[in-house]
């Protein structure tokens, strides 16, 4: 048998065209031999956020260069990937059929396994891509479109411990950014302009803190931002409005995410507790220190991925469908794209928990 495992991963969910080649020489971290993105945010930005029928036009015009440029810096040839892995979902449908149809297309020509993955088990695995990463884990998955904390018992056994019940983390992020009047996309940008405000000049709301449990809610803050954001209109103003809604945001993950120990701990024990925080989102500095002084506190080991793999990208599709290669769970050519597709499918469906926009 090959020692060496080579995927090729694409990824298509939502506004990144992205295609990546790892290559797992056995037990060890693989190598990223390729991990390739192409962004959309000039095509997306005159509108504010992402058009689906515009980010899907792109994906199939640059899926194909995207591909051969993956495989390219990766040294390799075609015929040497040992499986081709895909986002299958959640993301928007059109977007991901791109992806899908490449990849189906693809493993069916070389023969080789074909293997769907889901976007958040991506995000999940993330960290692994550069480090060891064991489990069980308590996992916060903070993105565009999901803000969740699960307990990762093993490789695809996930427990929600809770979710948002309105909003996703990243999209409160960039509807805050957008009623501020900065440019798509907004996190990125508004943790930017946020350095150099105030962050105790506006007093906003921190929907069911006080309720108990993990679950999280961001809506309310959004409206009380919009109220705001009506009547201020110098720079210093927005610039203190960013850094007053990152400090709440750190407020609610703070206090939530010891919630979230709790129920992590009474679940597992483990001598180590691992706390991996992976998604866009993660790439945040400010969120990033909060995390890290409350596992601090609790005896949690706060693990990120580097930046480059917060945001989208296909080498974590490919270590997902790598760790489903090692299993032999292939997948049929008939494979559907799937919208909502939750890690934990026995948790009461609630907006935040399954669905990418
Ligand atoms: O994981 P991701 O690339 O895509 C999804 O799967 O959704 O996450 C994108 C989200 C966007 O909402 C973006 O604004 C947010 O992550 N984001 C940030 C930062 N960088 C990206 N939010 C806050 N601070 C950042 N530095
Ligand atoms: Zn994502």
């Amino acid at each position: 048998m090959k020692k060496k495992t080579l995927i090729l991963g694409i990824e298509t969910s939502c506004d990144e065209t992205a295609a990546a080649v790892i290559e797992e020489n056995k037990g060890t971290i693989p190598n990223i031999l390729s991990n390739v993105v192409s962004s959309q945010v000039d095509v997306h930005k005159e509108f504010g956020g992402v058009v689906p029928e515009l980010a899907a036009r792109s994906h199939i015009e640059k899926i194909d260069l995207i591909v051969s440029k993956a495989i390219k810096e990766s040294g390799k040839d075609l015929s040497d990937i040992d499986g081709v892995a895909v986002t299958a979902g959640p993301g928007l449908i059109i977007c991901l059929s791109v992806g899908l149809n490449f990849a189906k297309s693809l493993a069916s020509s070389l023969n080789k396994p074909f293997i769907a993955v889901n976007h958040l088990e991506g995000h999940a695995l993330s960290p692994k891509l550069v480090a060891d990463l064991n489990f069980p884990y308590l996992l916060l998955l903070i993105s565009g479109g999901h803000t969740q904390f699960l307990s990762v018992k093993k490789f695809g056994k996930y427990k929600r411990l809770g979710t948002t019940i309105d909003d996703a983390l990243g999209e409160a992020f960039d509807k805050t950014a957008k009623m501020i009047g900065i440019e798509f996309p907004g996190g990125p940008f508004l943790e930017k302009l946020a350095e150099k405000g105030n962050p105790n000049r506006f007093k906003l709301p921190r929907p069911i803190l006080k309720k108990g449990g993990c679950n999280m809610s961001f809506a309310g803050l959004k409206t009380a931002i919009l109220k705001i954001s009506k009547f201020i209109k110098k720079d210093d103003d927005k610039k203190d409005l960013a850094a007053s809604f990152q400090k709440t945001i750190q407020e609610i993950l703070y206090v939530k995410t010891k919630y979230a120990f709790k129920e992590f701990r009474s679940l597992s024990k483990t001598k180590v507790n691992n706390f991996v925080i992976a998604g866009g989102v993660a790439a945040n500095r400010n969120i990033r220190k909060t995390l890290i002084d409350a596992s601090v506190e609790e005896g949690f080991n706060p693990i990120f991925p580097p930046l480059e793999f917060c945001g989208d990208n296909a080498a974590m599709i490919a270590i997902a469908g790598l760790e489903k290669f090692k299993l032999r769970k292939f997948d049929k050519l008939d494979h559907p794209a799937k919208p909502r597709w939750p890690l934990d499918d026995k948790a009461a469906f609630l907006k935040g928990a399954g669905v990418k926009l």
